[in-house]
């Protein structure tokens, strides 16, 4: 079968049997075509509390299917491929936040929403790459203990000075990869390209930045930008989406090693597979567990807008 036969197939499927995908940016150009909403974790986790549809499928990693179905209960979720997980959600596990939760009694715990439904059940507050700064801010809370992402947490600790920020060592192996010789390297190659950084990224990365924000803010931000060229420091399928949406500019990986392979592991044959009823996980959490996970990621929504 070819791609567009595939796809085709899905779109039906779709229509048939109430099925809402959606797709995170980092997902391959076949699967963002055919799904109904793309867009950043906030994003998703938003539009995972407003679809009406009787089943989703998430082409994405494990944490944003669970929180789909933390937002919506009721809703059949499907994990489209169940390989793909978050080696930085799965870094920390309860022992280890409930023992810091004890060293640090007057902290208030903000969890990445990187993180698995277990883990949120006892953090306070979910925030995601896009809206961390925003969510810090707003907190009533001055002691944060940020999990699990030392690299996102340095970054909102450096926009709040005003609050006292304890990081644990934790991040996402994929954007560690790139380091400062890779932005030196990319720089030399092209002097004229503008550097948009996701705050994954290692501090030495990070500073150089022109752009700091999350997949869909460098998204938007190259779209809108009146430059010419790009290196983007983040998964590489921004890239590839970018060149899409804007064929008369030019897009530079910051480095060819920027793959995520958990995310690139989901194939559109995988969603078509779904929607038949035969591939694909179905998420299941227990009630206490929904219940505990959902108020962190209420919080988030409040807190975020
Ligand atoms: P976003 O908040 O940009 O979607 O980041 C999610 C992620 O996993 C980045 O590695
Ligand atoms: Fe996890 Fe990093 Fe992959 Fe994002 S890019 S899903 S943080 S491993």
């Amino acid at each position: 079968m070819t791609v567009s036969e595939i796809q085709n197939r899905i779109l039906k499927l779709k229509k048939e049997k109430d099925i809402c995908i959606l797709a995170h940016s980092y997902q391959a150009r076949d699967i963002t075509e055919i799904a109904d909403f793309t867009g950043d974790s906030y994003a998703l986790s938003v539009k995972a509390a407003q679809v009406d549809a009787k089943t989703v499928i998430m082409c994405g990693v494990r944490f944003m299917a669970e929180t789909v179905k933390i937002l919506s209960p009721q809703k059949t979720v499907i994990l489209a491929n169940p390989n793909a997980g978050c080696p930085m959600a799965e870094q920390m596990d309860k022992e280890l936040i409930e023992q810091l939760k004890e060293m640090n009694p007057e902290y208030t715990v903000a969890a990445y929403i990187n993180t698995t439904a277990e883990l949120k059940t006892i953090c306070d507050v979910c925030v995601t790459s896009s809206s961390a700064v925003k969510i810090i801010k707003a907190m009533p809370e001055k002691n944060i203990l940020f999990i699990p992402d030392i690299n996102l947490g340095t970054y909102v600790a450096e926009q709040c000075p005003e609050k006292n920020i304890k990081l644990v060592s934790g991040g996402c192996p994929t954007h560690c990869r790139v380091g400062e010789k890779h932005v030196l390297k990319a720089k030399r190659e092209h002097p004229n390209a503008l550097l948009l950084v996701h705050p994954e990224c290692i501090p030495d990365v990070v500073k150089h930045a022109d752009y700091i924000g999350s997949t869909s803010g460098i998204m938007d931000y190259a779209i809108k930008s009146g430059a010419k060229e790009f290196i983007i420091g983040t998964e590489n399928s921004i890239s590839e989406h970018l060149q899409y949406e804007c064929p008369d500019k030019r897009f530079y990986p910051l480095s060819k090693d920027l793959v995520c392979h958990n995310m690139k592991i989901t194939t559109l044959p995988d969603v078509l597979n779904c929607c038949n009823g035969t591939a694909g996980e179905e998420i299941i959490l227990d009630g206490e567990t929904i219940t505990k996970a959902r108020k962190c990621i209420d919080k988030m929504i409040e807190y975020g807008g």
